[in-house]
């Protein structure tokens, strides 16, 4: 199981309940799965209150589970062998040593925080297949699977879409990292064949069929992590709120998501420091393209949607400053292979993935020449995904 892209699912859940039974005793199992995303288009928009672009993906967490009679929270991966990592409920708290098992506490934590009683403790073994580092939401998909067993074991109600809001409260307070909505929305509300057009502002959201004619979804992962990403992304955020801060001045706002074109050009002026306007001015227009690609996509043009995709892109690099010489290495190259709509940047940024829109007949030539040449200019290999939408988190019966 160490080779994490290659077992089937079928594979992973009978390693899954062979496992449960060994490190936590035989009885009732119960099996569960929380998908990672990609996001098409709508990049650092969610915490600048403006809208997504993201799909479901059929990588993602899986879990065996059972309530137990006492306290105790216990967590177990197969990703981990032998690393079992416990609490106990009304006194969770983190603990830099139990590393990835913050994710999964964070998430008792958040249901306790919130007021939902959780009646009794449980066990969990958790199994992911989404490369670490990704940019693939691994740690989204791990919170909004436990918030799913946890409402699932002890029958709470909890709406869908609050799943989504209990796991970004464990990253945010818990973990400590400042993410938006997207990730955790995109796992817990993805449907098949569809990507979510979200205004992350009001939570308002609805399904488009991603009909792109004859071209397929692929995602490149770069395999640079993203390690940087985490104290860049809270910098990023910060400076988004000083730009609100300055254009509030003249222009009271809340979020940079509420101006249009034209309402930004009006007041850039105010922001004193030019890096400050850049990352303001990737917030806004990403905010517009993002609205442009999806009706684009609705009226059946593929093409302006990858010439958006590329545009924002283009913004991440230069503007908000979250790609790397890798990524900007496989966009470029993507760009020159023929039957390329579009390629860009996906997720948080500093390495990981890039999303690209690749005609049928050109996918195979897409693979192999930038596998090839990434490894030439940039010594490392890349992998390939093609993507279906899937289905959001669910019990697996
Ligand atoms: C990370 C965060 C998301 C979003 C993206 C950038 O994935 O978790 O909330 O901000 O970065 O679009």
């Amino acid at each position: 199981m160490a080779d994490y892209t290659s077992a089937t699912e079928e594979e992973i859940l009978e390693q899954l309940k062979k496992v449960f039974a060994e490190t936590f005793g035989e009885g009732e199992i119960r099996l569960f799965f929380a998908p990672g995303r990609v996001n098409m288009i709508g990049e650092h928009t969610d915490y600048n209150g403006g809208h997504v672009f993201p799909c479901a993906i059929s990588l993602g967490t899986y879990a065996a589970a059972r309530a137990r009679d006492d306290k105790k929270i216990r967590f177990a991966s197969l990703n981990k062998k032998g690393d079992i990592r416990e609490a106990e409920l009304g006194d969770i708290v983190y603990k830099e040593e139990d590393s990835w098992a913050n994710y999964p506490k964070g998430v008792a934590w958040a249901f306790e925080e919130a007021g939902h009683v959780i009646p009794a403790g449980f066990d969990m073994l958790i199994f992911g297949n989404i490369p670490a580092g990704s940019g693939l939401s691994s740690s989204a998909s791990l919170e909004v699977l436990t918030a799913l067993v946890i409402r699932e074991l002890f029958g709470l109600d909890v709406p869908q879409a609050e799943l989504a809001i209990l796991g970004q409260k464990a990253e945010n307070v818990f973990v400590g990292m400042n993410c938006g909505i997207m990730d955790q929305f995109a796992s817990a509300m993805g449907q098949k064949d569809h990507a979510i057009f979200l205004d992350a502002a009001t939570l308002n959201y609805e399904y488009a069929p991603l009909i792109l004619g004859h071209a397929k979804i692929v995602i490149t992962n770069s395999n640079v992590k993203h390690e940087l990403a985490s104290s860049e992304y809270n910098t990023r955020r910060r400076e988004c709120e000083e730009a609100v801060a300055q254009i509030s001045a003249e222009k009271p706002i809340e979020t940079l998501g509420q101006l249009d074109g034209a309402e930004y050009e009006a007041v850039k002026h105010l922001i004193t420091d030019p890096v400050v306007e850049k990352r303001a001015r990737h917030a806004v227009y990403e905010n517009i393209r993002t609205k442009d690609a999806v009706k684009a996509l609705d009226g059946g043009d593929v093409t302006e949607f990858g010439r958006l995709m590329n545009a924002s892109h283009d913004s991440l690099r230069d503007d908000y400053a979250v790609s790397c010489p890798e990524i900007d290495y496989l966009v470029d190259e993507a760009r020159k292979i023929p039957g390329v709509i579009g390629s860009r940047i996906t997720g948080g940024g500093f390495g990981g993935c890039t999303v690209s829109i690749v005609e049928d007949a050109s996918v195979e030539t897409f693979c192999e020449t930038l596998k090839k040449n990434y490894k030439e200019h940039c010594g490392l290999d890349a992998e390939f995904y093609i993507v279906t939408p899937g289905e959001g988190a669910h019990e697996l019966k």
